[in-house]
């Protein structure tokens, strides 16, 4: 009896999650914004060597934020390529400066590792994705990229507030393992910004481009004081200036 008993109350609870949670609107939203970036079939990659590759000269890239080199960094084209990273997700972390990206820039700018003159082509930001630490890396990358080079930013543009969740390590959300932090917060503050030049491609979870000196969209006058997901939700085209890879190619080579 007591055996059956439980069971009952397994099937009750497995009968409760099926309609509270599986059905739920925000959980299906979640699905199928996850499964719609997870499958895009052009990555941040793809942009970067577009972006170099139309500069048509020797090119210098900064990668902030590498894990596995597999899957960014070794397939990107340049001339010269430098990594950073603390080592917090990947344990052989074989980069160039085994940093947090505030002590490489603050070892840069006193001139104890590199050139402090050095200029980079791109300089990608993917590092610790809380808009605090994004807004510090565009801050610094600011001053290292060349005028007419260009900042990437990946996970500009999740799809659910739960993937815009602050905890990394929490999984039991409608987003599961996917995460794209607070990004987009520090994107949207150098979207206003009117002597930058940005947008957002609608790939690979967003990747966010600005531009000091290249003319790659307008910035945004939404302002959203209180920087509610549901009001970035709304206007996220707008803000994001969120385009498609084929008019991003397109901007590039006119
Ligand atoms: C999303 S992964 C990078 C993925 C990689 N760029 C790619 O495209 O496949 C984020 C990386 O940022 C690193 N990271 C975390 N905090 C950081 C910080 N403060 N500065 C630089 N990198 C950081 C982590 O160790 C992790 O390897």
């Amino acid at each position: 009896m007591k055996y059956f008993k439980k069971l009952y109350r397994r099937y009750k609870l497995g009968e409760y999650y099926e309609e509270v949670v599986f059905k739920n609107k925000h959980y299906l939203d979640a699905q199928k914004g996850s499964i719609y970036q997870a499958t895009s079939d052009k990555k941040r990659y793809d942009v970067i060597n577009h972006l170099l590759a139309s500069l048509n000269r020797e090119t210098f890239y900064l990668e902030i934020g590498v894990r596995n080199p597999q899957d960014n960094f070794n397939l990107i084209k340049a001339n010269v390529k430098y990594s950073v990273d603390p080592g917090l997700e990947y344990t052989q972390n074989p980069v160039d400066f085994k940093l947090t990206s505030d002590d490489f820039f603050e070892q840069l700018d006193q001139g104890a590792l590199l050139s402090k003159s050095i200029k980079f082509d791109v300089v990608f930001i993917d590092g610790m994705h809380l808009a605090s630490y994004v807004d510090r890396d565009i801050s610094n990358a600011l001053r290292y990229v060349k005028d007419d080079g260009f900042i990437v930013l990946h996970d500009c543009n999740p799809p659910t507030e739960w993937h815009a969740r602050d905890q990394y390590l929490y999984e039991w959300t409608p987003a599961n393992k996917y995460w794209n932090g607070s990004t987009w917060k520090a994107f949207v503050k150098y979207r206003k910004m009117n002597n930058l030049s940005s947008c957002c491609i609608d790939i690979d979870w967003g990747v966010g481009l600005i531009s000091k000196g290249k003319n790659i969209g307008e910035p945004t006058s939404i302002d959203d004081e209180f920087y509610e997901y549901s009001t970035f939700c709304l206007s996220r085209k707008e803000v994001l200036n969120l385009i498609s890879f084929d008019e991003f190619k397109l901007m590039v080579d006119r």
